[in-house]
């Protein structure tokens, strides 16, 4: 095993790619930036409460770990008959969802690796396996992948993905990551917020959409765009978070574009300080009203430690702060039709979380913990 692979880091936009980059209002100096700045995580915190958060962060990390096997199911057969509503779901772990639209099929930030790092040998790893090898995946129509974080685009998946020869949709810049991992140019199309592209003689609809995150797989950020993402068929829409903290632009595309039978909203790798980067559970529930409501499908947890919560804390917090809103909660693999849904199964309780233990954090390549704000005073 070679200690360090420098083709998971991708590629530098070049040419016609960069040239649409740098005709994004977005894009300035160099680099993306967001409608509403991002709060520093650690401003505006006493000196004990960020040492707290520095603590928590390298020693606190046996709570973040399952305390028992996490539960996949395998979706082979459900996948082998229809949607009978037209609408289904499988939440494949973290952001990996596959999503059947009348019978069109749209893969969400697929990630099968074993490790979203730069490193084989270290780095969060899976806390559970993948329900379904990715080389049985059914016939898939595109391929959406929201940014360039390790736990979103996973160089193992795209190289798999990428021989299928299905289209990928993205956001500006991360096409060269793409091209480099061998997925045809002409398979692939960078949105910037706003626009759409279609596919099936317009049957498909994918729109790029505001998020508030930030962007890097190696040690500069921000040199490729983020964006959420709307899927629409001529009778269902869906929308899919990506990583965002809260920003007003959620209520744009609920206008703009809802209402949604279905919303896939990124619920962990949360912090009370990190509002900005990541919604959490609580601002989850705020974020979907903004949207316009719909059944909600929480994803970005249980798979991988990317935060400072215990494991199941984002199921269980969106469970309890949930009133009227339609939660839909699968188990891991297990494919669900969002307007059939009628009540959660809260299945995270029979695994829980292990004891407390003080083990020096293996995450510190985390692509998102790397903005904890932590890492800069280490
Ligand atoms: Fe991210």
């Amino acid at each position: 095993m070679a200690l360090f692979d420098p083709a998971v880091l991708g590629a530098k936009p070049s040419g016609l790619r960069r040239e649409r980059m740098e005709s994004s209002p977005r894009y300035r100096n160099g680099r993306f930036h967001n409608t509403e700045p991002l709060a520093d995580p650690m401003s505006g915190q006493p000196l004990g409460r960020r040492l707290s958060i520095v603590g928590e962060f390298f020693f606190e990390r046996g709570r973040r770990t399952p305390g028992g096997v996490v539960p996949v199911e395998s979706p082979l057969a459900a996948w082998s008959r229809p949607a009978e509503t037209g609408l289904r779901a499988t939440w494949l772990g973290h952001s990996t969802v596959l999503l059947e639209l009348d019978g069109m099929r749209v893969l969400t930030d697929p990630v099968w690796g074993e490790r979203v790092s730069p490193f084989e040998w270290t780095g969060p790893r899976r806390f559970h396996r993948a329900p379904v090898d990715i080389r049985d995946l059914p016939e898939l129509d595109a391929v959406i992948v929201s940014h360039d974080h390790y736990d979103h685009l996973d160089y193992p998946s795209v190289r798999e993905l990428a021989r299928r020869g299905v289209p990928f949709i993205t956001s500006l810049g991360v096409g060269a990551h793409l091209e480099a991992w061998g997925v045809e140019p002409g398979r692939i199309t960078e949105l910037d917020w706003w626009e759409e592209t279609t596919l099936l003689g317009g049957r498909l609809g994918i729109t790029a959409t505001p998020s508030r995150h930030f962007s890097g797989r190696g040690n500069s950020s921000n040199r490729t765009a983020w964006s959420s993402f709307v899927v629409r068929s001529d009778r269902h829409r869906v929308f899919f978070s990506g990583d965002t903290g809260l920003t007003n632009e959620l209520a744009d595309i609920g206008t703009r574009l809802g209402r949604f039978d279905l919303v896939m909203l990124e619920v962990g790798a949360f912090h009370p300080a990190w509002g900005s980067i990541h919604l959490g559970p609580e601002n989850a529930l705020v974020a979907l009203r903004m949207l316009g409501g719909g059944p909600l499908l929480p994803v970005h947890w249980a798979t991988f430690d990317l935060g400072l919560h215990p494991w199941e804390e984002p199921a269980e917090r969106l469970l309890q702060s949930a009133s009227r809103e339609q939660l839909v909660m699968p188990r891991v693999g297990v494919a669900v039709e969002p307007s059939r849904v009628e009540r959660v199964e809260p299945w995270w309780r029979e695994v829980g979380s292990r004891e407390p233990s003080r083990i020096r954090s293996a995450g510190l390549f985390a692509a998102d913990a790397t903005r904890t704000g932590a890492t800069d005073l280490v």
